[in-house]
């Protein structure tokens, strides 16, 4: 009896010691609840806000700061499928400070690039670039940016279409990031992936499927297509390179990039399914090939240099305006005509970059010449971009256009 009485005492003692464990749990729980409740409305309107001021932003006006504790978004030796044209610290680039730059626009910060997210966004989807080097570079940098997210099993590289597409896959999210050679978006003697470096080009103004039906059902598609125009006039050809009836006449730039541009909007046009398809075009990356136009000597190039431009607005003139000029009225008639095309406009921001090119520092081709190796200026590239580097920057760009259709939108 003693016993039980005592369990009784002992239950009921511990049902009202329960009781008020309990309301203590709950009222913690409440406070803990609103707590968390605040911060969670706080983020969210932290969230909203930085996409409001997003929205309003002009993302291509800003200026470089430097930033080596975020940058580089990624290492150069980690890159699976780093490029030997770009990885200018292997092929022995000591000063490394182009890859620690962050890009600020004046009115807002670009979001942080997240390579899981976007990976998230890409699930079931093809991402494709096609253009020239300057859009392969951009396309590797992708690559980098996210593989280091992508188990190595859970990833692959591929090559098809004679090596003009490049497809690498995240399998985990059946997505894929490819790039295909097109380097004037239109057919051309230029467009083996390997041999393309003729004495004369040769362009078909007016024919551009044997390259659409590789990309037009991709989901999102990034264009550019500028550094094989550069030259007074061009050899157009209307009928096939083996026809021997057809008709070649040249045509002087900027007539022919139009030409070309149009065939591409009317194809997209045509072609483009609304509802599934989101369009870029990268506009001209400048290159560094005067010194003189940014105050440094005649006949010298981006050899050495190891600092930005800092004059605000600086324009070189490998950067043709009337070209730019052609690209922004295409656009425009085509969104007239109902398809969004969204210009990433990287030309003013990578201006600045005199530094971030390989110069002398990436595989060459071709064995170099006595002559050369005395005068190493005569053989830098200031037209590709060191990765880590600018192009990075490019494709945050277009992660914040990917990320947050509203600003397309
Ligand atoms: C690109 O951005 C620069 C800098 O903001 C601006 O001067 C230029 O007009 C822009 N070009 C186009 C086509 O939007
Ligand atoms: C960043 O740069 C500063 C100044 O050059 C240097 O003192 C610092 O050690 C660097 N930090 C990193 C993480 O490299
Ligand atoms: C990156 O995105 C993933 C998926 O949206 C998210 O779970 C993760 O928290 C994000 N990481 C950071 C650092 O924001
Ligand atoms: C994988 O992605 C492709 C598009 O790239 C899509 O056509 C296919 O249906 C996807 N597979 C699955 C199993 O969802
Ligand atoms: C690849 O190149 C060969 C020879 O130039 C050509 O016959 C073939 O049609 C090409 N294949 C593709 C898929 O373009
Ligand atoms: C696109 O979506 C609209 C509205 O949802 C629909 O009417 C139209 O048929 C779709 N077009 C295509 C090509 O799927
Ligand atoms: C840029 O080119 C124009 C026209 O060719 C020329 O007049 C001008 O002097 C050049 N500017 C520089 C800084 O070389």
């Amino acid at each position: 009896m003693a016993k039980a009485h005592q369990i009784v005492v002992g239950s009921n003692w511990g049902i009202r010691n329960i009781f008020q464990s309990l309301l203590a749990i709950l009222a913690t729980a409440l406070v803990v609840t609103a707590i968390y409740l605040t911060q969670e409305g706080e983020q969210w309107s932290h969230e909203r806000n930085k996409l409001h001021a997003l929205s309003k932003c002009n993302l291509f006006s800003g200026n470089w700061v430097f930033d080596n504790e975020s940058y580089p978004l990624y290492k150069e030796q980690h890159c699976t499928f780093m490029s030997d044209q770009l990885a200018c610290q292997k092929f022995g680039r000591k000063d490394l400070s182009y890859q620690n730059w962050r890009w600020k626009p004046h009115q807002c910060d670009l979001p942080r690039f997240n390579a899981t997210a976007l990976l998230e966004r890409l699930r079931n989807k093809r991402m494709a670039f096609v253009g020239d080097s300057l859009n392969r570079g951009q396309w590797v940098s992708m690559v980098c940016l996210v593989e280091s997210s992508v188990p190595p099993t859970l990833k692959s590289m591929r090559t098809i279409a004679n090596g003009s597409l490049n497809i690498f896959k995240a399998e985990e999210y059946n997505a894929t990031i490819e790039f295909y050679w097109a380097p004037l978006l239109v057919e051309s003697n230029s467009d083996d992936p390997v041999n393309h470096r003729v004495a004369e080009r040769t362009v078909r103004v007016h024919a551009i499927e044997k390259h659409a039906k590789y990309w037009t059902d991709a989901d999102i598609l990034v264009f550019n297509t500028f550094l094989w125009w550069r030259r007074r006039a061009m050899n157009v050809l209307w009928g096939s390179f083996e026809d021997p009836n057809g008709v070649m006449k040249r045509v002087e730039m900027v007539r022919v990039y139009e030409m070309a541009l149009r065939t591409w909007s009317d194809w997209l046009e045509v072609h483009i399914n609304r509802n599934k398809t989101n369009l870029f075009f990268v506009s001209m990356s400048p290159t560094h090939q005067k010194a003189h136009e940014w105050g440094g000597a005649r006949g010298e190039n981006c050899y050495k240099e190891s600092d930005q431009i800092r004059e605000e607005g600086y324009w070189g003139n490998g950067s043709n305006p009337s070209m730019m000029r052609v690209v922004e009225n295409v656009i425009e008639d085509l969104n007239g005509r109902g398809l969004k095309v969204q210009l990433l406009n990287i030309t003013q921001l990578s201006e600045y970059r005199k530094e971030g090119h390989p110069s002398i520092y990436r595989k060459q081709w071709d064995p170099l010449t006595q002559q050369q190796l005395s005068n190493p200026k005569t053989y830098a590239d200031c037209i590709h971009w060191c990765l880590p580097g600018v192009p990075d920057v490019w494709n945050e760009l277009l992660y914040a256009y990917i990320l947050h259709p509203s600003l397309t939108f």
